[in-house]
């Protein structure tokens, strides 16, 4: 079947992300490290060789990656739609303390239709052992060669592309013959607390959010079909599993204040008048402490579904 990428979708998701790359940062990452770190153990990534991993997003969890997993003589193309996070992830990973080692390098590619793998893996020659590149690219249509990787991540973006499938099929076509992939995407809404406390603090305030046409759940729902979808893109394999990451931000205040400067949020918060911004103040700091405080043994959590796909 023929892929069509909406590139419509894909500027406008690329605007979105750009606009909260550098949120991301402060905010996120710390969170969705705990999905990162889920797929590199389960896709034995330290013996992989030839890495390709997509949304990279600020790249927090691909430092960590590069610097004590990957292996010696290993290569890793890295991708995101969101300029503005490829920015983020080639200045932080320009500061970390590997990149002082000349056998570690990255390399910022112009975007391109199609990257010689080969070649800029080969042109860097044998004294640099890590080989990390980075390109703007979407997930929907990746410019590598067909079977140039053992190892395709993917964390938290394939419930956020405008068509997973397209998604799919190019994390199929881009493996190798027995090549590993990882995904992860939201799990179900009833065990995902993190994300349904806001909207119902929202609720109680009497503030309307706009309903989006679909939410980032929509993957998440149903495992089976899930696991169907990566069948059909020809992977030969396929298991998933349900399991918990925990956001943990502290205090109220810094719970507040990632709720309302959250893309799904941001802008509707932006439109209330200072009445309105009180008033769910008010009703946040109430509800935070009964299901959350001191007194609550429960903490906010946030269900994922991991995939692990052999081609
Ligand atoms: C929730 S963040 C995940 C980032 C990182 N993988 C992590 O786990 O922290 C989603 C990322 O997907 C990127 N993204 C959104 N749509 C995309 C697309 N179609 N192709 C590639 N990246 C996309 C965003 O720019 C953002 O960096």
């Amino acid at each position: 079947m023929e892929k069509i990428v909406n590139k419509e979708a894909e500027e406008s998701k690329r605007e979105y992300w750009n606009t909260f790359s550098s949120f991301y940062e402060d905010t996120a990452e710390l969170v969705t490290l705990q999905s990162s770190m889920m797929l590199y153990s389960i896709t034995q990534s330290r013996n992989k060789s030839r890495i390709c991993e997509v949304a990279n997003g600020c790249g927090l969890a691909i430092r960590m990656f590069v610097g004590q997993l990957m292996k010696e003589g290993a290569y890793m193309f890295t991708s995101d739609i969101s300029d503005l996070m490829n920015e983020i992830f080639v200045k932080r990973f320009g500061e970390a303390d590997f990149a002082k080692n000349e056998k570690v390098k990255l390399t910022s590619l112009e975007e391109t239709e199609s990257v010689d793998v080969n070649k800029l893996v080969s042109d860097l020659g044998d004294g640099v052992t890590k080989k990390v590149f980075n390109i703007r690219a979407s997930n929907e249509s990746l410019p590598y060669p067909d079977a140039c990787f053992d190892l395709y991540i993917s964390s938290l973006s394939m419930m956020i592309v405008d068509n997973h499938h397209n998604q799919l099929s190019e994390a199929y076509r881009v493996l190798e013959e027995g090549g590993t992939a990882g995904f992860t995407v939201w799990g179900r809404k009833e065990n995902s607390s993190f994300f349904t406390f806001f909207p119902k603090v929202c609720k109680e305030a009497g503030i309307e959010l706009d309903t989006p046409a679909r939410t980032n759940f929509h993957l998440g729902v149903d495992k089976e079909a899930l696991v169907a979808d990566v069948k059909k893109a020809g992977f030969k394999s396929a298991k998933a599993y349900y399991t918990q990451i925990n956001p943990n931000f502290g205090s109220p205040e810094d719970y507040f204040k990632f709720y309302v400067g959250a893309p799904g949020f941001a802008p509707a918060y932006e439109k209330l008048n200072d009445e309105e911004k009180t008033k769910l103040k008010e009703t946040f700091d109430i509800k935070f402490e009964e299901e959350f405080g001191l007194e609550s043994e429960t903490g906010t959590e946030w269900e994922i579904l991991v995939v692990l796909a052999t081609k």
